[in-house]
């Protein structure tokens, strides 16, 4: 075995190049190949790992044609949730038949549109004897998980578990249509975003070095959904200026705004809690991901737009729109957080360093495609509740073939 991991990157935008940055961190792993659809977007990660020298990757048009390369020990999955299943598919496949080798696999959020996509998803990678992982970054985040551990260190110890915990990301909106499409995305906000919300509160209420699944048994979900902001008629014709008569929020919405509680008992018997709050309607300087865990003495937050770095940029500058500052950003003016380092700020550094540790020591990542599983249940639990307006039990509530209202273009809002 040698002690370095050679990385395939599958997809090539946004969050392939984030992953690209974060490969900076990492030291035992090249980026050594990168598939998409576009030729010129391929052409742009693979100048960015250079430009980083986090590898020197090869661009495939076709995913097959970049497992069949030898130097891919381990893939990093980032294409759409629409192809999510036959993306992996068409890797598995190339494994079976014996025309790839792979260490592991590495998933992005979020595992599937439904219970039934992430369920096969997760079978056919075991069915293929790969190590697996599930890109949730937020539980890698470096101030989330400090300040995790120091809660549980110095004031659990003493004071007894945490009980409750807050985890919400809120930005403008996505960036590219197929996000808006709730058909394509499977949902709004939901499940784009609470997917990280309801995995970092699960994080949080677990002792640091325990699986969460051995300490918290879900119970019920609750949740509201609503299309606060982009409905508007205003903003639904700027969304069809901006992305085509294929994303017409008059006619078929998606939820821009969402909220969900998960209950759950903890390995001392106790009912916790995990509030999520996701929303696309939010405006402030950009991305802001807010984190807290409650304790019976103590308590710890993190707001990721509370930065060190600051900018000031009066009224007589003005600057062309960017996202240098913060990701999401929508100002370019007036006094703005700088986050000099989003990749690590994030967690995708620290993600993707625990990933190539586990699989090049032959190891199940911490974070595997059992916790994706876990994650798309309980957020088609949250769609369920929110549909019917009542609390759902997930213990006696099979959700193997729901498929949400704005998953299948009927939710008016
Ligand atoms: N962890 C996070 O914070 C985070 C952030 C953004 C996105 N994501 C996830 O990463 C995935 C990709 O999101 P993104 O923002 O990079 O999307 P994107 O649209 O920017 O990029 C997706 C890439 O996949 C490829 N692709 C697009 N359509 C395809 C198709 N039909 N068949 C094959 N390949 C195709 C292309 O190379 C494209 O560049 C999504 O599942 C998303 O939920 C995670």
């Amino acid at each position: 075995m040698t002690n370095r991991l050679g990385v395939g990157i599958v997809g090539s935008g946004f969050i392939a190049e984030f992953h690209t940055r974060a490969f900076r961190g990492v030291r035992d792993a090249d980026v050594v190949a990168v598939s998409g659809r576009t030729p010129e977007t391929v052409r742009r990660v693979c100048d960015l790992a250079r430009e980083l020298r986090v590898g020197d990757p090869t661009g495939y048009g076709d995913v097959r044609e970049l497992v069949r390369d030898p130097a891919v020990e381990a893939v990093w999955i980032t294409t759409p949730n629409h192809v999510r299943v036959e993306t992996v598919r068409a890797i598995v496949e190339e494994v079976q038949a014996g025309r790839a080798e792979l260490r592991g696999i590495a998933i992005e959020k979020p595992l599937g549109r439904t219970v039934a996509e992430a369920t096969e998803v997760l079978e056919m990678v075991e069915g293929a004897g790969l190590l697996h992982g599930y890109l949730e970054n937020q539980v890698f985040a470096p101030g989330v998980t400090r300040a995790h551990e120091l809660a549980w260190d110095r004031g659990a110890a003493i004071a007894g578990p945490p009980y409750l915990a807050r985890c919400a990301e809120e930005h403008s909106g996505p960036h590219r249509s197929w996000f808006w499409q709730g058909e394509k995305q499977g949902g709004g906000v939901l499940n784009d975003m609470m997917c990280h919300s309801v995995e970092a509160g699960r994080f949080l209420l677990t002792p640091p070095g325990t699986a969460k699944s051995d300490w918290l048994t879900p119970v019920s979900v609750d949740a509201t959904i609503a299309c606060l902001k982009w409905s508007r008629p205003a903003y639904a014709d700027q969304l069809v200026e901006r992305y085509g008569p294929e994303v017409d929020y008059r006619r078929a919405p998606s939820e821009d705004y969402a909220r969900a509680t998960v209950t759950y008992r903890n390995g001392e018997g106790h009912e916790v809690v995990v509030e999520g709050t996701t929303s696309w309607s939010y405006v402030g300087a950009g991305l802001r991901l807010t984190f807290e865990l409650l304790g019976p003495e103590y308590a710890m937050a993190v707001n990721s737009l509370d930065t060190e770095a600051k900018v000031f940029l009066s009224r007589e500058i003005s600057g062309g729109r960017g996202e240098d500052l913060v990701e999401k950003q929508n100002a370019e003016g007036g006094l703005m957080p700088v986050l000099p380092d989003e990749a690590g700020a994030y967690g995708y550094t620290e993600e993707n360093r625990h990933m190539v540790t586990r699989f090049l020591d032959g190891a199940q990542p911490s974070e595997s495609l059992h916790d994706g599983l876990l994650v798309t249940r309980l957020l088609m639990g949250a769609y369920l509740s929110a549909q019917e307006g009542r609390r759902i039990d997930l213990a006696s509530t099979d959700l193997s073939s729901f498929v949400p209202d704005v998953a299948k273009g009927a939710w008016r809002g």
